[in-house]
């Protein structure tokens, strides 16, 4: 058997296997007893017919009145047995006392052949017979060239020496079938285990493949975030705590919705911080376009304040003009995480590309901008106004965070089903600080806060929100220069 070759085996293999060794082993040990159950009783039998030949033979009349067999009865019989009853195999040794062995008759030593006929017995035989003890005890003997007997010897009353044999072929002819149908059976009986150990262990096995479907089904979802519906539980007839598998079932249920509540708990606190976010942003707007209203009706009117404080009013408004993009920026973010469904329309990013680009001329006109668009359409389905504010996030770190005369090129392509859209400068490129995090909130290279950049650190995360809410990836590349990829799917 290959058992221990394969280190790692199923459930169902070992199952079937261990029920097929035990019917192997039962159907061996039962066969070997009823072989020696068989073999026993065989001889028994054998060892009284025995008996009963060797009396016979002891209490028959001696020579003499045997060559015709007349003396036995009214009908001859040519073909028959030596003596009456003595069945052919019979071997018979009659040695009178004093005589020597290698002079005894064919009438003293014998065996009856198959066909009826007395035979002589060699010289070998005959020793080998005359060695059984005279103690009327059956004994095995392997006699030479007749094969395996059971012999019994006795002293005659005339202080003789009387031994018979008979031949132990019947028995071991009926042994060798009665293994043969055994082994049989028991094969036949492996093939049935085999067999029903498959089908019975399969069948049993069934639930807990049912449950294992509910994990791994579990284990696809996206749980990590946004809403999670976490409705799969495992089927109510799997769930039987009486069985083991039924076990398992309930067990998983009962994680599946632990986790379903804990999950509900956080996306209930997430969606409360963002609501407070947007709804704090929202708020502030009001008064911080207050506050800005009234710093600009101080600035207009320059002759009635002193002039310390018209300073610090262009601050006033200045600072506040940043405050009003920084809630602007987390506004949306707050939007972009509740995961509001955008509105979907069908926008040219060749259009958008252009129009940005122009922009961006005219909010840098010491830099190089550059267009690179292909005849290709370059549609997708989304949102022209968020899209639009990607393409000006990213047009505005190129002008902000490098220096004068640097050449920005924005390229346009279609690739097969996706829109390429990239962004290249050739700029001092990104601090390696940066990188790692630079699509995450408030990350930014200018860390002084100064207002001269109107750096906020939010530009790069809105960027990566709208891309991804559109289906889309974006990458970034930076040595000298910076590219940043934007990858969307093209509208169909
Ligand atoms: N094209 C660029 N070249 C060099 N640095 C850049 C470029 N784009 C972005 N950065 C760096 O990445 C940081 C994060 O950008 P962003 O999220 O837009 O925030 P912000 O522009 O408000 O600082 C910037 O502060 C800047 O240091
Ligand atoms: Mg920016």
């Amino acid at each position: 058997m290959r058992v221990a070759a394969r280190p790692r085996w199923t459930l169902r293999r070992r199952l079937v296997v261990v029920v097929v060794a035990l019917v192997a082993v039962v159907a061996a040990a039962m066969g070997t007893l009823s072989t020696l159950a068989l073999s026993t009783s065989l001889t028994t039998q054998l060892d009284e017919k025995l008996t009963a030949a060797h009396r016979r033979t002891v209490d028959a009349p001696t020579v003499g009145s045997r060559v015709s067999g007349e003396a036995f009865g009214p009908a001859p019989q040519p073909a028959g047995p030596y003596r009456p009853g003595q069945d052919a195999g019979t071997v018979t040794v009659e040695q009178p006392a004093g005589t020597d062995p290698a002079d005894l008759t064919i009438d003293q030593a014998y065996y009856i052949a198959d066909d009826g006929t007395p035979t002589a017995l060699d010289d070998a035989q005959v020793s080998q017979l005359l060695a059984v003890p005279t103690d009327g005890e059956p004994v095995a003997l392997t006699l030479s060239g007749l094969g395996g007997h059971r012999a019994i010897a006795s002293m005659t009353p005339d202080g003789g020496t009387a031994v018979t044999a008979l031949p132990t072929t019947s028995v071991t002819s009926t042994l060798t079938s009665f293994v043969a149908v055994e082994v049989v059976v028991a094969a036949l009986a492996l093939l049935v285990a085999a067999a029903a150990g498959m089908v019975l262990v399969r069948r049993e096995l069934r639930p807990l493949d049912r449950v294992v479907g509910t994990a791994n089904r579990v284990a696809r979802l996206p749980l990590d975030r946004g809403e999670v519906v976490l409705a799969d539980r495992v089927p109510a007839q799997d769930t039987d705590p009486a069985t083991e598998v039924g076990q398992v079932g309930a067990a998983l249920n009962e994680l599946l919705g632990h986790v379903e509540q804990a999950l509900g708990a956080r996306q209930e606190s997430e969606s409360q911080v963002r609501q407070f976010v947007a709804d704090a942003s929202h708020e502030l707007r009001t008064p911080l376009a207050s506050i800005r209203g009234y710093a600009e009706l101080v600035r207009r009117s320059p002759d009635e304040v002193p002039a310390s404080a018209l300073h610090a009013m262009a601050r006033v408004e200045s600072e506040s003009q940043r405050m009003t993009v920084l809630l602007e920026d987390m506004l949306l973010l707050a939007r972009l995480d509740a995961g509001r469904p955008l509105v979907s329309e069908p926008v040219d990013l060749t259009v958008l590309a252009i129009d940005a680009v122009a922009d961006a001329h005219a909010a840098g006109p010491d830099h190089d901008w550059r267009l690179d668009l292909s005849p290709q359409d370059a549609v997708v389905v989304g949102d022209d106004h968020r899209l639009r504010q990607v393409l000006a996030n990213l047009l505005s770190n190129a002008r902000l965070h490098t220096p004068a005369g640097t050449a920005v090129t924005v390229r346009v392509r279609r690739t097969g089903d996706r829109i390429v859209l990239q962004v290249t400068d050739d700029g001092p490129g990104i601090p390696p600080a940066l990188r790692e995090s630079l699509f995450q909130r408030f990350t930014r290279g200018d860390a002084s806060r100064n207002s001269a950049t109107g750096s906020t650190g939010l530009g790069l995360a809105i960027v990566h929100a709208v891309v991804t809410a559109h289906g889309g990836t974006i990458t970034v590349s930076s040595g000298p220069g910076t590219t940043f990829t934007v990858t969307l799917p093209a509208a169909t």
